[in-house]
């Protein structure tokens, strides 16, 4: 299982990887940024549980400049390719692809772009304007280069989760999306590459969002209302030592919460420098 995968760096590469496989082959791709960790193993994983043994799987790793504002962490994200290929290895991807940034925008910044809707305004495009049309393009682009039939995407990126799956939806493009659940430290904090960052004091309030958000959900189970789980959750928060970026409750589409059934619980919040989010589905509406 953990044989080397095949590291491809260009398109032409990639090409001729595609181009040996027999037909029917069954191509699943797990698009990252790198600095893998377990919840991208856990994608990886359930790609090749999905695909089987006959299948192909392909990990992306590609610190997309386009889905970062200017005064974001672009130059600072984490590059750690040589760990990633390793882990990509034990977790049973048959091919990486690495490309440059030449390699995939080979004219600079594209012309056209995927343009993700209302949807893309709200959350996390209102704190970040432009980045999901950023993830938009750039996971299209990631499927066309792969030729990709199965695309694997965590919920722990909820709103790009769904956003994908509208992207799909509306631009009638033949691949299946499959989203995995949000895989977290012992302690509860979802993982993210982001999280080295953390000191040992902003790590101690950073373990405070996952319990804050089974608090929530809690509330909701004894049949509180979407404002008393927001409520609920932003008690944890010390303003003088974490700042919210939102608490939200909405349907499991990101609409607007119903009175009863699925919802999520939608946080985001900066610690230090970090931003951390984190979302749970939650059951709405008085317990029978
Ligand atoms: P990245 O942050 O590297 O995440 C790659 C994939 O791993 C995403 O689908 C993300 O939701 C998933 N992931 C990250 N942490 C996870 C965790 N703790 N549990 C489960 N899944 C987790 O998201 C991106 O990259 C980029 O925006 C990308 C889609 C690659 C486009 O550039």
């Amino acid at each position: 299982m953990s044989q080397a995968p095949l590291v491809a760096n260009t398109r032409v590469a990639l090409d001729a990887v595609l181009d040996s496989l027999e037909a029917g082959v069954v191509h699943a791709v797990v698009p990252t940024m790198g600095a893998l960790h377990e919840g991208h193993a856990t994608l990886i994983r359930a790609a090749r549980q999905h695909v089987g043994a006959a299948g192909l799987v392909t990990v992306t790793i590609f610190v997309n400049p386009t889905q970062f504002s200017a005064n974001e962490d672009f130059d600072r994200y984490p590059r750690t390719l040589q760990a990633d290929i390793d882990l990509c290895a034990a977790s049973g991807a048959d091919v990486v692809f690495a490309p440059a940034v030449s390699e995939v925008y080979p004219t600079g910044a594209t012309e056209v772009t995927v343009h993700p809707g209302p949807l893309g305004d709200v959350l996390e495009g209102a704190v970040r304007p432009g980045h999901f049309q950023g993830v938009l393009t750039v996971v299209n682009k990631l499927f066309n280069l792969t030729c990709a039939d199965v695309g694997f995407f965590g919920e722990k990126d909820y709103q790009q989760l769904i956003l994908i799956r509208h992207m799909v939806r509306d631009l009638s493009m033949s691949v299946e999306v499959v989203g995995v659940p949000t895989v977290r430290e012992p302690d509860g904090l979802a993982m993210s590459s982001r999280n080295r960052y953390l000191d040992s004091a902003d790590r101690g309030q950073a373990e405070l969002v996952p319990r804050a958000i089974s608090a929530g959900s809690a509330v909701a189970q004894r049949g509180g209302s979407s404002d008393d789980v927001i409520a609920e959750v932003q008690r944890f928060f010390d303003p003088h030592l974490i700042e919210v970026d939102y608490v939200v409750v909405t349907d499991p589409e990101l609409g607007p919460a119903p009175v009863a059934g699925e919802g999520r619980l939608v946080v985001a919040v900066r610690v230090g420098s970090v931003r951390l989010l984190d979302n749970s589905p939650i059951q709405l509406g008085a317990p029978a």
